[in-house]
Protein backbone atom coordinates (compact mmCIF):
# COMPACT_ATOMS: atom_id res chain seq x y z
CA UNK A 1 0.00 0.00 0.00
CA UNK A 2 1.75 3.39 -0.67
CA UNK A 3 0.42 6.40 0.71
CA UNK A 4 0.41 9.89 -0.38
CA UNK A 5 -1.03 13.68 -0.39
CA UNK A 6 -3.80 15.01 -2.06
CA UNK A 7 -4.77 18.30 -2.58
CA UNK A 8 -8.36 18.63 -2.85
CA UNK A 9 -11.55 18.38 -1.33
CA UNK A 10 -13.10 15.52 0.35
CA UNK A 11 -16.26 16.18 -1.87
CA UNK A 12 -14.36 16.02 -5.46
CA UNK A 13 -12.13 12.93 -4.95
CA UNK A 14 -12.47 9.93 -6.33
CA UNK A 15 -11.87 6.53 -4.87
CA UNK A 16 -13.49 3.31 -3.26
CA UNK A 17 -13.60 4.35 0.11
CA UNK A 18 -13.45 7.94 1.72
CA UNK A 19 -12.87 8.31 5.30
CA UNK A 20 -14.42 11.09 7.08
CA UNK A 21 -14.95 11.49 11.19
CA UNK A 22 -17.30 12.63 13.80
CA UNK A 23 -16.64 13.33 17.68
CA UNK A 24 -18.67 11.89 20.29
CA UNK A 25 -22.25 13.89 20.76
CA UNK A 26 -21.71 15.66 17.15
CA UNK A 27 -25.22 15.86 15.54
CA UNK A 28 -24.41 17.74 12.92
CA UNK A 29 -21.18 17.94 11.37
CA UNK A 30 -19.15 20.72 11.10
CA UNK A 31 -15.91 21.08 8.84
CA UNK A 32 -14.66 18.60 5.64
CA UNK A 33 -16.93 16.02 7.13
CA UNK A 34 -19.56 18.69 7.67
CA UNK A 35 -19.07 19.15 3.58
CA UNK A 36 -19.28 15.94 2.79
CA UNK A 37 -22.64 15.26 4.95
CA UNK A 38 -23.79 18.28 2.90
CA UNK A 39 -23.32 16.92 -0.41
CA UNK A 40 -24.68 13.87 0.55
CA UNK A 41 -28.07 15.81 1.08
CA UNK A 42 -27.47 15.54 4.99
CA UNK A 43 -27.73 11.54 4.87
CA UNK A 44 -24.79 11.79 7.71
CA UNK A 45 -26.76 13.91 10.06
CA UNK A 46 -30.20 13.05 9.25
CA UNK A 47 -29.85 9.42 9.20
CA UNK A 48 -26.31 7.98 10.31
CA UNK A 49 -26.37 9.89 13.44
CA UNK A 50 -30.19 10.46 14.29
CA UNK A 51 -32.01 7.58 13.03
CA UNK A 52 -28.82 4.79 12.95
CA UNK A 53 -27.65 5.72 16.03
CA UNK A 54 -24.15 6.21 15.59
CA UNK A 55 -22.06 8.02 18.42
CA UNK A 56 -19.17 8.63 17.55
CA UNK A 57 -17.20 6.55 19.92
CA UNK A 58 -13.49 5.83 19.72
CA UNK A 59 -13.57 2.80 16.72
CA UNK A 60 -16.77 3.10 16.15
CA UNK A 61 -17.36 3.02 12.46
CA UNK A 62 -20.13 3.13 9.65
CA UNK A 63 -20.43 2.38 6.24
CA UNK A 64 -22.51 4.58 3.70
CA UNK A 65 -22.80 3.98 -0.16
CA UNK A 66 -22.80 7.22 -1.86
CA UNK A 67 -25.63 7.04 -4.61
CA UNK A 68 -23.11 8.81 -7.27
CA UNK A 69 -23.76 11.67 -5.20
CA UNK A 70 -19.97 12.44 -4.73
CA UNK A 71 -17.33 10.53 -6.77
CA UNK A 72 -16.23 8.19 -3.48
CA UNK A 73 -17.94 5.14 -4.08
CA UNK A 74 -18.57 4.58 -0.25
CA UNK A 75 -17.65 6.45 3.03
CA UNK A 76 -16.56 5.61 5.84
CA UNK A 77 -17.79 7.59 9.06
CA UNK A 78 -15.49 6.61 11.89
CA UNK A 79 -16.01 7.76 15.93
CA UNK A 80 -12.80 10.11 17.51
CA UNK A 81 -14.43 9.38 20.58
CA UNK A 82 -14.98 12.69 23.33
CA UNK A 83 -12.56 15.72 22.42
CA UNK A 84 -11.32 15.77 25.82
CA UNK A 85 -10.12 12.35 25.58
CA UNK A 86 -8.56 12.93 21.66
CA UNK A 87 -4.54 13.41 21.26
CA UNK A 88 -2.22 11.82 18.49
CA UNK A 89 -1.98 8.70 19.72
CA UNK A 90 -6.36 8.12 19.37
CA UNK A 91 -5.16 9.32 15.09
CA UNK A 92 -3.00 6.26 15.16
CA UNK A 93 -5.39 3.88 16.73
CA UNK A 94 -8.17 4.85 13.98
CA UNK A 95 -6.08 4.95 11.58
CA UNK A 96 -5.72 1.03 12.10
CA UNK A 97 -8.92 -0.13 12.92
CA UNK A 98 -10.23 1.49 9.77
CA UNK A 99 -7.61 0.39 7.15
CA UNK A 100 -8.91 -3.38 8.41
CA UNK A 101 -12.33 -2.22 7.63
CA UNK A 102 -11.71 -1.16 4.53
CA UNK A 103 -10.05 -4.20 3.68
CA UNK A 104 -13.43 -6.12 4.24
CA UNK A 105 -14.57 -3.67 1.65
CA UNK A 106 -12.55 -4.86 -0.76
CA UNK A 107 -11.63 -1.06 -1.48
CA UNK A 108 -8.56 -0.85 -3.97
CA UNK A 109 -8.59 3.36 -3.11
CA UNK A 110 -8.94 4.68 -0.02
CA UNK A 111 -9.15 9.13 0.54
CA UNK A 112 -9.27 9.92 4.41
CA UNK A 113 -9.76 13.27 6.05
CA UNK A 114 -6.79 14.25 7.93
CA UNK A 115 -7.81 13.78 11.42
CA UNK A 116 -7.16 15.95 14.15
CA UNK A 117 -6.16 18.74 11.85
CA UNK A 118 -9.43 19.96 11.96
CA UNK A 119 -11.09 21.27 15.21
CA UNK A 120 -9.16 19.56 16.92
CA UNK A 121 -6.07 21.73 16.13
CA UNK A 122 -3.14 19.04 15.75
CA UNK A 123 -0.35 20.03 13.87
CA UNK A 124 -0.84 18.34 10.28
CA UNK A 125 2.62 16.56 10.30
CA UNK A 126 1.96 14.53 13.36
CA UNK A 127 -1.48 14.36 12.45
CA UNK A 128 -0.54 12.70 8.90
CA UNK A 129 2.57 10.97 10.57
CA UNK A 130 -0.44 8.99 12.87
CA UNK A 131 -2.44 8.31 9.99
CA UNK A 132 0.32 7.05 8.05
CA UNK A 133 1.96 4.69 10.87
CA UNK A 134 -1.30 3.14 12.35
CA UNK A 135 -2.27 2.49 8.94
CA UNK A 136 0.72 0.44 7.98
CA UNK A 137 0.73 -1.40 11.23
CA UNK A 138 -2.92 -1.79 10.74
CA UNK A 139 -3.01 -3.66 7.54
CA UNK A 140 0.21 -5.47 7.71
CA UNK A 141 0.45 -9.47 7.89
CA UNK A 142 2.82 -12.25 8.26
CA UNK A 143 1.43 -14.56 5.10
CA UNK A 144 4.82 -15.93 3.50
CA UNK A 145 4.25 -19.25 4.93
CA UNK A 146 0.25 -19.78 3.22
CA UNK A 147 0.06 -21.73 0.16
CA UNK A 148 -2.67 -19.93 -0.73
CA UNK A 149 -2.43 -16.06 0.08
CA UNK A 150 -5.91 -15.93 2.43
CA UNK A 151 -6.90 -12.29 1.03
CA UNK A 152 -5.55 -12.06 -2.39
CA UNK A 153 -8.70 -10.97 -3.31
CA UNK A 154 -9.02 -8.60 -1.03
CA UNK A 155 -5.89 -6.78 1.10
CA UNK A 156 -3.45 -6.94 -1.66
CA UNK A 157 -5.99 -5.18 -3.30
CA UNK A 158 -5.67 -2.00 -1.61
CA UNK A 159 -3.16 -0.07 -3.50
CA UNK A 160 -3.60 3.50 -2.47
CA UNK A 161 -4.06 5.92 0.78
CA UNK A 162 -4.10 9.70 0.07
CA UNK A 163 -4.33 11.80 2.82
CA UNK A 164 -6.94 14.45 1.23
CA UNK A 165 -5.82 18.36 2.54
CA UNK A 166 -7.48 21.50 0.58
CA UNK A 167 -5.29 23.95 2.51
CA UNK A 168 -2.45 25.26 0.89
CA UNK A 169 -0.75 25.91 4.80
CA UNK A 170 -0.78 22.21 5.62
CA UNK A 171 0.50 20.38 2.46
CA UNK A 172 4.03 20.32 2.95
CA UNK A 173 3.86 19.34 6.60
CA UNK A 174 1.42 16.36 5.91
CA UNK A 175 4.18 15.33 3.07
CA UNK A 176 6.72 14.83 5.86
CA UNK A 177 4.92 13.38 8.35
CA UNK A 178 3.60 10.55 5.69
CA UNK A 179 7.26 10.30 5.24
CA UNK A 180 8.25 10.01 8.80
CA UNK A 181 5.62 7.54 9.37
CA UNK A 182 6.29 5.33 6.77
CA UNK A 183 9.74 5.04 8.17
CA UNK A 184 8.59 4.12 11.46
CA UNK A 185 5.90 1.96 10.76
CA UNK A 186 8.32 0.05 8.12
CA UNK A 187 11.11 -0.38 10.64
CA UNK A 188 8.57 -1.57 13.16
CA UNK A 189 7.07 -3.76 10.70
CA UNK A 190 10.12 -5.59 9.97
CA UNK A 191 10.91 -6.30 13.29
CA UNK A 192 7.54 -8.29 13.21
CA UNK A 193 8.46 -9.91 10.41
CA UNK A 194 11.65 -10.86 11.97
CA UNK A 195 9.54 -12.31 15.17
CA UNK A 196 7.21 -14.41 13.09
CA UNK A 197 9.85 -16.21 11.09
CA UNK A 198 10.07 -19.47 13.01
CA UNK A 199 13.30 -20.27 14.64
CA UNK A 200 14.33 -22.63 12.02
CA UNK A 201 14.72 -19.71 9.56
CA UNK A 202 15.48 -16.64 11.60
CA UNK A 203 18.76 -18.31 13.03
CA UNK A 204 21.80 -15.95 14.52
CA UNK A 205 23.27 -16.09 10.86
CA UNK A 206 20.38 -15.03 9.36
CA UNK A 207 19.84 -12.34 11.88
CA UNK A 208 23.19 -11.25 10.82
CA UNK A 209 22.50 -11.13 7.05
CA UNK A 210 19.41 -9.13 7.92
CA UNK A 211 21.97 -6.63 9.85
CA UNK A 212 24.06 -6.63 6.72
CA UNK A 213 21.71 -5.80 3.98
CA UNK A 214 20.92 -2.39 5.54
CA UNK A 215 22.12 0.10 3.68
CA UNK A 216 23.80 3.46 5.42
CA UNK A 217 25.37 1.52 8.32
CA UNK A 218 28.64 -0.01 8.65
CA UNK A 219 28.06 -3.81 9.92
CA UNK A 220 30.55 -5.84 11.55
CA UNK A 221 29.59 -9.46 12.40
CA UNK A 222 31.84 -11.06 15.16
CA UNK A 223 32.83 -15.14 14.87
CA UNK A 224 32.84 -17.40 17.67
CA UNK A 225 36.93 -17.31 17.77
CA UNK A 226 36.79 -13.86 17.55
CA UNK A 227 34.60 -13.13 19.98
CA UNK A 228 36.50 -15.52 22.08
CA UNK A 229 39.31 -13.69 21.56
CA UNK A 230 37.88 -11.26 23.26
CA UNK A 231 36.64 -12.66 26.15
CA UNK A 232 32.94 -13.02 25.73
CA UNK A 233 32.06 -15.76 27.73
CA UNK A 234 28.87 -16.16 29.17
CA UNK A 235 27.64 -14.82 25.56
CA UNK A 236 29.19 -18.06 24.11
CA UNK A 237 28.46 -20.50 26.72
CA UNK A 238 25.04 -19.85 26.01
CA UNK A 239 25.25 -20.93 22.38
CA UNK A 240 27.56 -23.68 23.45
CA UNK A 241 24.41 -26.61 23.14
CA UNK A 242 23.43 -25.11 19.70
CA UNK A 243 24.46 -26.33 15.89
CA UNK A 244 23.96 -23.01 14.92
CA UNK A 245 27.19 -20.93 15.17
CA UNK A 246 26.79 -17.42 17.04
CA UNK A 247 27.34 -14.21 15.68
CA UNK A 248 27.66 -11.00 17.24
CA UNK A 249 26.39 -8.15 15.40
CA UNK A 250 27.41 -4.52 15.33
CA UNK A 251 25.69 -1.76 13.55
CA UNK A 252 26.80 1.31 13.02
CA UNK A 253 24.83 4.59 12.24
CA UNK A 254 27.53 7.49 11.51
CA UNK A 255 25.27 11.28 10.89
CA UNK A 256 26.90 13.10 7.93
CA UNK A 257 27.27 15.90 10.38
CA UNK A 258 28.64 16.39 13.97
CA UNK A 259 26.97 13.97 15.97
CA UNK A 260 24.55 15.15 18.80
CA UNK A 261 25.34 12.48 21.21
CA UNK A 262 26.09 8.31 20.73
CA UNK A 263 23.74 5.82 21.97
CA UNK A 264 23.99 2.47 21.56
CA UNK A 265 20.67 0.28 21.48
CA UNK A 266 21.08 -3.89 22.78
CA UNK A 267 18.69 -6.65 21.93
CA UNK A 268 18.40 -9.62 23.32
CA UNK A 269 18.66 -12.18 20.43
CA UNK A 270 18.23 -15.80 21.54
CA UNK A 271 16.87 -17.30 18.46
CA UNK A 272 15.42 -20.04 20.11
CA UNK A 273 15.21 -20.40 23.61
CA UNK A 274 15.04 -24.83 24.66
CA UNK A 275 15.70 -23.40 28.36
CA UNK A 276 19.08 -25.36 27.76
CA UNK A 277 19.61 -28.36 29.78
CA UNK A 278 17.17 -26.79 32.40
CA UNK A 279 14.10 -27.53 29.70
CA UNK A 280 11.50 -25.69 29.49
CA UNK A 281 8.25 -27.66 29.86
CA UNK A 282 6.46 -27.92 26.04
CA UNK A 283 4.05 -24.97 26.94
CA UNK A 284 6.91 -22.55 28.37
CA UNK A 285 8.87 -23.44 25.48
CA UNK A 286 6.14 -23.18 22.29
CA UNK A 287 6.65 -19.82 21.51
CA UNK A 288 10.21 -19.13 22.04
CA UNK A 289 11.14 -17.90 18.55
CA UNK A 290 10.07 -14.33 19.99
CA UNK A 291 13.03 -14.47 22.24
CA UNK A 292 14.56 -12.81 19.54
CA UNK A 293 12.52 -9.62 19.85
CA UNK A 294 14.78 -7.58 21.17
CA UNK A 295 17.21 -8.36 18.26
CA UNK A 296 14.16 -7.72 15.78
CA UNK A 297 13.30 -4.68 17.30
CA UNK A 298 17.56 -3.26 17.13
CA UNK A 299 17.17 -4.27 13.57
CA UNK A 300 13.65 -2.04 12.98
CA UNK A 301 15.31 0.74 14.38
CA UNK A 302 18.57 0.89 12.79
CA UNK A 303 17.05 0.40 9.24
CA UNK A 304 14.39 2.94 10.11
CA UNK A 305 17.86 5.21 11.63
CA UNK A 306 19.61 4.50 8.11
CA UNK A 307 16.41 6.59 6.81
CA UNK A 308 15.92 9.25 9.16
CA UNK A 309 19.75 10.08 9.35
CA UNK A 310 19.12 11.76 12.45
CA UNK A 311 22.37 13.88 14.04
CA UNK A 312 23.08 11.22 16.88
CA UNK A 313 25.66 8.44 16.62
CA UNK A 314 23.60 5.07 16.82
CA UNK A 315 25.00 1.36 17.68
CA UNK A 316 22.76 -1.32 17.24
CA UNK A 317 24.28 -4.23 19.10
CA UNK A 318 22.92 -8.10 19.23
CA UNK A 319 24.90 -10.78 20.75
CA UNK A 320 22.28 -13.96 18.66
CA UNK A 321 23.26 -17.38 19.46
CA UNK A 322 20.29 -20.29 20.20
CA UNK A 323 20.10 -21.62 23.68
CA UNK A 324 19.57 -25.30 23.06
CA UNK A 325 20.52 -28.53 25.36
CA UNK A 326 22.97 -30.60 22.79
CA UNK A 327 25.75 -32.53 24.10
CA UNK A 328 28.28 -29.50 24.76
CA UNK A 329 25.96 -27.52 26.51
CA UNK A 330 26.85 -25.31 29.20
CA UNK A 331 25.59 -26.70 32.80
CA UNK A 332 23.92 -25.40 36.01
CA UNK A 333 26.74 -24.58 38.38
CA UNK A 334 29.22 -23.86 35.26
CA UNK A 335 31.20 -20.54 36.62
CA UNK A 336 31.86 -18.25 33.66
CA UNK A 337 33.69 -15.20 33.05
CA UNK A 338 32.22 -12.30 31.63
CA UNK A 339 34.25 -9.82 29.37
CA UNK A 340 34.51 -7.16 32.16
CA UNK A 341 36.01 -9.72 34.02
CA UNK A 342 33.08 -10.33 36.71
CA UNK A 343 32.28 -14.17 37.33
CA UNK A 344 29.16 -16.26 36.96
CA UNK A 345 27.75 -18.80 38.78
CA UNK A 346 25.41 -20.71 36.54
CA UNK A 347 22.28 -21.34 38.46
CA UNK A 348 19.61 -22.11 35.95
CA UNK A 349 20.54 -22.20 32.35
CA UNK A 350 17.08 -20.95 31.47
CA UNK A 351 18.40 -17.57 32.83
CA UNK A 352 20.33 -17.46 29.03
CA UNK A 353 19.34 -13.46 28.21
CA UNK A 354 21.33 -11.83 30.59
CA UNK A 355 24.17 -13.99 30.23
CA UNK A 356 24.45 -12.86 26.17
CA UNK A 357 23.56 -9.69 27.66
CA UNK A 358 26.26 -9.18 30.17
CA UNK A 359 28.80 -9.43 27.20
CA UNK A 360 26.59 -7.29 24.67
CA UNK A 361 26.32 -4.37 27.44
CA UNK A 362 30.17 -4.23 28.06
CA UNK A 363 30.78 -4.62 24.84
CA UNK A 364 28.76 -1.30 24.60
CA UNK A 365 30.36 0.31 27.12
CA UNK A 366 33.74 -0.14 25.48
CA UNK A 367 32.68 1.98 22.44
CA UNK A 368 31.50 4.94 24.56
CA UNK A 369 28.80 5.69 23.99
CA UNK A 370 26.59 8.24 25.92
CA UNK A 371 23.43 6.41 27.02
CA UNK A 372 22.94 2.41 26.47
CA UNK A 373 19.44 0.94 26.17
CA UNK A 374 18.43 -2.89 25.81
CA UNK A 375 15.62 -4.39 24.69
CA UNK A 376 14.92 -8.15 26.00
CA UNK A 377 12.26 -10.81 26.12
CA UNK A 378 14.23 -11.50 29.68
CA UNK A 379 11.69 -12.48 32.21
CA UNK A 380 8.36 -14.50 32.90
CA UNK A 381 8.19 -12.12 35.88
CA UNK A 382 8.12 -9.16 33.87
CA UNK A 383 4.58 -10.94 32.32
CA UNK A 384 3.32 -11.34 35.52
CA UNK A 385 3.56 -8.25 36.88
CA UNK A 386 2.58 -6.39 33.65
CA UNK A 387 0.50 -8.39 31.49
CA UNK A 388 0.85 -7.28 27.82
CA UNK A 389 -0.03 -4.03 28.45
CA UNK A 390 3.11 -2.90 29.34
CA UNK A 391 7.05 -2.95 29.38
CA UNK A 392 9.03 -3.15 32.04
CA UNK A 393 11.63 -0.25 32.10
CA UNK A 394 14.42 0.18 34.51
CA UNK A 395 18.05 1.26 34.90
CA UNK A 396 20.48 3.66 36.77
CA UNK A 397 18.93 7.30 35.36
CA UNK A 398 16.02 8.77 36.39
CA UNK A 399 16.01 11.21 33.74
CA UNK A 400 16.83 9.12 31.20
CA UNK A 401 14.37 6.89 32.56
CA UNK A 402 12.01 9.18 32.45
CA UNK A 403 12.51 10.42 28.74
CA UNK A 404 12.06 7.10 27.31
CA UNK A 405 8.98 6.86 28.94
CA UNK A 406 7.60 10.17 27.96
CA UNK A 407 8.98 8.58 24.09
CA UNK A 408 7.36 5.46 24.54
CA UNK A 409 3.81 7.44 25.65
CA UNK A 410 4.04 9.52 22.18
CA UNK A 411 5.26 6.35 19.85
CA UNK A 412 1.55 4.91 21.36
CA UNK A 413 3.93 2.13 23.64
CA UNK A 414 3.39 1.51 27.58
CA UNK A 415 6.81 2.01 29.06
CA UNK A 416 6.76 1.03 33.61
CA UNK A 417 8.77 1.75 35.47
CA UNK A 418 10.22 -1.58 38.04
CA UNK A 419 12.65 -0.53 40.76
CA UNK A 420 16.13 -1.57 41.39
CA UNK A 421 17.10 -0.93 44.43
CA UNK A 422 20.62 -2.00 45.83
CA UNK A 423 18.56 -4.30 47.82
CA UNK A 424 18.09 -7.08 45.09
CA UNK A 425 22.32 -7.57 45.19
CA UNK A 426 21.90 -9.66 47.88
CA UNK A 427 18.92 -12.24 45.39
CA UNK A 428 21.92 -12.24 43.16
CA UNK A 429 25.48 -13.52 45.57
CA UNK A 430 26.68 -16.67 44.71
CA UNK A 431 28.70 -18.89 47.38
CA UNK A 432 31.63 -19.66 44.99
CA UNK A 433 31.61 -16.77 42.57
CA UNK A 434 30.92 -12.87 42.25
CA UNK A 435 27.22 -13.85 41.00
CA UNK A 436 24.81 -16.00 39.78
CA UNK A 437 22.44 -15.77 37.35
CA UNK A 438 19.57 -15.98 38.95
CA UNK A 439 17.03 -13.83 42.11
CA UNK A 440 14.92 -16.27 43.70
CA UNK A 441 11.32 -16.30 44.02
CA UNK A 442 10.33 -12.49 43.97
CA UNK A 443 10.61 -9.51 41.33
CA UNK A 444 11.95 -11.33 39.08
CA UNK A 445 12.17 -8.74 36.24
CA UNK A 446 14.06 -7.08 39.08
CA UNK A 447 16.62 -9.15 40.18
CA UNK A 448 17.28 -9.15 36.27
CA UNK A 449 17.71 -5.60 36.19
CA UNK A 450 20.11 -5.91 38.91
CA UNK A 451 22.18 -8.47 37.08
CA UNK A 452 22.48 -6.53 33.82
CA UNK A 453 23.46 -3.57 35.96
CA UNK A 454 26.86 -5.15 36.95
CA UNK A 455 27.85 -5.32 33.40
CA UNK A 456 27.48 -1.36 32.53
CA UNK A 457 29.94 0.40 34.44
CA UNK A 458 28.60 3.97 35.55
CA UNK A 459 27.60 4.31 31.80
CA UNK A 460 23.78 5.69 31.69
CA UNK A 461 21.97 2.71 30.96
CA UNK A 462 18.00 1.08 30.70
CA UNK A 463 17.08 -1.78 30.51
CA UNK A 464 13.17 -2.52 29.33
CA UNK A 465 12.23 -6.30 29.42
CA UNK A 466 9.45 -6.71 26.22
CA UNK A 467 8.76 -9.94 27.27
CA UNK A 468 5.04 -9.33 27.41
CA UNK A 469 4.64 -7.14 24.77
CA UNK A 470 6.87 -8.37 22.08
CA UNK A 471 4.24 -10.83 20.94
CA UNK A 472 0.91 -10.33 22.21
CA UNK A 473 -2.51 -12.59 22.39
CA UNK A 474 -5.21 -10.85 21.38
CA UNK A 475 -5.70 -7.02 19.59
CA UNK A 476 -4.41 -3.97 21.46
CA UNK A 477 -5.03 -0.72 20.34
CA UNK A 478 -3.22 -0.49 16.81
CA UNK A 479 -1.94 -3.72 17.09
CA UNK A 480 -3.33 -6.71 15.93
CA UNK A 481 -2.76 -10.02 17.34
CA UNK A 482 1.05 -11.77 17.07
CA UNK A 483 4.29 -9.95 16.99
CA UNK A 484 4.14 -6.08 17.60
CA UNK A 485 7.44 -5.27 17.00
CA UNK A 486 7.72 -3.42 20.79
CA UNK A 487 10.51 -1.34 21.62
CA UNK A 488 10.65 0.36 17.91
CA UNK A 489 8.31 3.23 17.89
CA UNK A 490 9.63 4.46 21.73
CA UNK A 491 13.58 4.30 20.99
CA UNK A 492 12.81 5.67 17.31
CA UNK A 493 11.06 8.34 19.36
CA UNK A 494 13.58 8.83 21.66
CA UNK A 495 16.14 9.37 19.39
CA UNK A 496 14.89 11.53 17.34
CA UNK A 497 14.05 13.81 20.32
N1 LIG B 1 13.02 -15.98 27.37
C1 LIG B 1 12.65 -16.21 28.70
C2 LIG B 1 11.64 -15.20 29.24
C3 LIG B 1 10.31 -15.11 28.55
C4 LIG B 1 9.18 -15.66 29.13
C5 LIG B 1 10.17 -14.43 27.37
C6 LIG B 1 7.96 -15.55 28.52
C7 LIG B 1 8.93 -14.32 26.74
C8 LIG B 1 7.83 -14.87 27.33
C9 LIG B 1 13.90 -16.15 29.60
O1 LIG B 1 15.09 -16.56 29.01
C10 LIG B 1 13.66 -17.08 30.74
O2 LIG B 1 13.56 -18.25 30.51
N2 LIG B 1 13.58 -16.53 31.95
C11 LIG B 1 13.38 -17.29 33.10
C12 LIG B 1 14.41 -16.86 34.13
C13 LIG B 1 14.48 -17.73 35.35
C14 LIG B 1 15.04 -19.09 35.00
C15 LIG B 1 15.34 -17.05 36.37
C16 LIG B 1 11.96 -17.04 33.60
O3 LIG B 1 11.49 -15.91 33.48
O4 LIG B 1 11.33 -17.96 34.07
MN1 LIG C 1 15.37 -18.66 29.13
ZN1 LIG D 1 15.20 -16.37 27.01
Amino acid sequence: MEIKFKKASLTEVECDVLVVNLFEKVKTPGGATGAVDKALDNLISAYVIKKEGFKGKLNETYVLPTHGKIPADKVLLVGLGKPEDFNLNKIREISSKVIRKTRGLKAKTVCTILHGAGTAGLEASQCAQMIAEGSLLGIYDFDKYKSKKEDDDKKKTLKTLEIVEFDEDKQEGVRQGIEKGVIIANGTNKARDLVYEPACAATPAKLAEEALAIEGLETRVIEKDEAQKMGMNTYLAVSYGSSQPPKFIHMKYTPSGKAGKKIAVVGKGITFDSGGLDLKPPAAMRMMKEDMSGSAATIGIMKAIAELKPDVEVHGIIAACENMPGASAYKPGDVLTAMNGKTIEVDNTDAEGRLTLADALYYAVKLDVDEIVDMATLTGACVVALGQYAAGIMGNDQEFIDALIDAAGAGGERFWQLPLYDDFKDDIKSDIADIKNTGGKYAGASTAGIFLQEFVDKKRWAHIDIAGTAYIDKEIKELPKGATGSGVRAILNYILK
